[in-house]
């Protein structure tokens, strides 16, 4: 079994609900995730919603873009960057977020959650 079989996925969403190049929240119990479609680079990404710099449930507001190639969200509130892919801040911060596999079946948003308590 690989590791994408043993997730546990819970419907987020469907696919029209999520802007094109921007975010949604969606909650699951009692977690906020944030989740993206980054439509210019055709993919999709999910993270915590909360910004670890000053605890605002803001990512899912945030700008996406680049970094050297690396696709990143800016916290709207002091702009602090955050790697999509792995969760890393790109300004040099020891903050990081948790990031969430995302997977589209049948034009519907599914959020990898193993490991959520
Ligand atoms: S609260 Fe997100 S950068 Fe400050």
């Amino acid at each position: 079994m690989t590791e994408m079989e043993t997730m546990a996925w819970f419907h987020a969403c469907s696919v029209e609900d999520v802007p094109s190049n921007g975010g949604v929240c969606v909650k699951y119990g009692e977690e906020q995730i944030a989740l993206y479609h980054f439509t210019r680079r055709n993919e999709w990404y999910a993270t915590q919603n909360e910004c670890p710099h000053r605890r605002q449930m803001a990512l899912s507001r945030g700008m996406i873009g680049s970094q050297n190639d690396v696709p990143k969200v800016a916290c709207p509130f002091h702009k602090k960057t955050f790697s999509l892919v792995t969760g890393e801040c790109l300004n040099d911060d020891e903050c990081s977020i948790r990031t969430y596999p995302v997977k589209i079946e049948g034009g519907h948003v599914f959020i990898g959650v193993e490991g959520i308590v």
